[in-house]
């Protein structure tokens, strides 16, 4: 195993959840650099998680530091010069998602890592949720045989504006921001997707994008799925910030529901569990399944740089993602089924 020296651009709201998490895994990697423009955000960053440099400038930290890898935490619109500059320079990236504002973008990343010949992976956490995780296994066993329908549900009314204020100012808000992680759910449990049909609303006054969506996927091989995404319901209890989910299948069904609990069905009879996230010394409710699996994430991408091989959120596999929220919006502006094949 080898040991790894790092750097964090982005020293803001979720990044201290990456940089707790590096810590955590300080036997395989050290981060021996932050960056943020933000000098204060950088200082703090580096006095509170014991970091011998801070910078305020990506260029001038990759001249300086020799890094195994940068872990790029800052909001989309700097992802893709950011990236960039790293592969200019030789070094992996791992990205936060949403990979950047557009599918140009989003392709144009990708691209700059795949001409350096350099691993990449997106920062796409809710694959590896504690609960996700255990139920993707009992469906990859036969659980409840070939899936055939799902509903994947986001609906929070949780204040996330007061953490995240940018939120209430992107044009393209729900659907980029969560419902990304919950078309990546959908991916994984029921397959690639055909036909995306999207309705959008904006409910909170002030905010400048949509707070609703809701989208039908087609998948390949016939199976069907609702995503249900909502910053602007006022559910009891409210779940945040679990997704829940539920799958019909050939030979039973599974639901996944808030308090990491999972149920299924089928011939053999009804099961209960608790797939509960790994404890979090650093952890804050409500987010510590979330901080489990950015913990999880992390690891993942370490694991990969030692074998060599392709992460399961690389960034090809996450433009089939992306690809699915353009055709979502694409829908919702024009009132027809799109087919994310013709996003390009
Ligand atoms: N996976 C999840 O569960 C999850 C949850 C929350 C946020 N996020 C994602 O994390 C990312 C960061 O979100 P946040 O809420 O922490 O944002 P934030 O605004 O709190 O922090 C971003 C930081 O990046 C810095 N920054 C911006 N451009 C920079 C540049 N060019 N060089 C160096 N620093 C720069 C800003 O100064 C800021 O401190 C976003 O992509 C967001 O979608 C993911």
């Amino acid at each position: 195993m080898t040991h790894r020296r790092a750097a964090v651009i982005g020293c803001g709201f979720f990044s201290q959840n990456h940089l707790n998490a590096w810590n955590d895994l300080s036997e395989r990697c050290s981060i021996v650099a932050v960056c943020d423009i933000d000098r204060a955000k950088a200082e703090a960053a580096a006095r509170r998680f014991g970091v011998p440099k801070s910078y305020t400038n990506v260029d001038e930290m990759l001249a300086n530091e020799s890094l195994d890898f940068v872990d790029i935490a800052t909001t989309a619109p700097s992802h893709l010069a950011l990236a960039e500059a790293c592969a200019a320079k030789g070094v992996p990236v791992i990205v936060q998602k949403p990979l950047a504002p557009d599918w140009t973008d989003a392709r144009a990343l990708v691209a700059a890592l795949d001409r350096a010949g350099l691993p990449m992976m997106v920062h796409e956490n809710f694959r590896f949720q504690a609960p996700l995780l255990r139920a993707a296994e009992l469906v990859k066993s036969g659980a409840i045989g070939k899936v055939v329908w799902g509903r994947f549900s986001f609906r929070t009314g949780y204040d996330i504006y007061a953490g995240q204020p940018y939120l209430a100012e992107v044009e393209r808000f729900a659907i980029l921001d969560v419902g990304i992680h919950v078309l990546d759910v959908a991916r994984v449990f029921m397959g690639e997707a055909e036909s995306v049909a999207c309705r959008t609303q904006q409910v909170r006054p002030g905010i400048k994008g949509e707070d609703h969506a809701t989208v039908l996927l087609g998948h390949v091989g016939g199976g069907t799925s609702v995503c249900e995404i909502s910053y602007a319901s006022h559910p009891e209890p409210d779940p945040f910030p679990f997704m829940i989910f539920e799958l019909d299948g050939e030979a039973g069904s599974l639901r996944v529901d808030a308090g990491c609990k999972i149920v299924w069905k089928n011939a053999s009879g009804t099961h209960h569990e608790t797939a509960a996230p790994e404890a979090v010394a650093w952890g804050s409710e409500p987010w510590t399944v979330v901080q489990d699996s950015v913990r999880a994430t992390q690891r993942h991408w370490l694991d990969c740089l030692d074998s060599g091989a392709v992460a399961a959120t690389s960034g090809h596999d996450n433009l089939k993602t992306f690809a699915l929220v353009e055709a979502a919006y694409a829908s919702a502006a024009s009132g027809q089924i799109v087919r994310p094949a013709s996003i390009d």
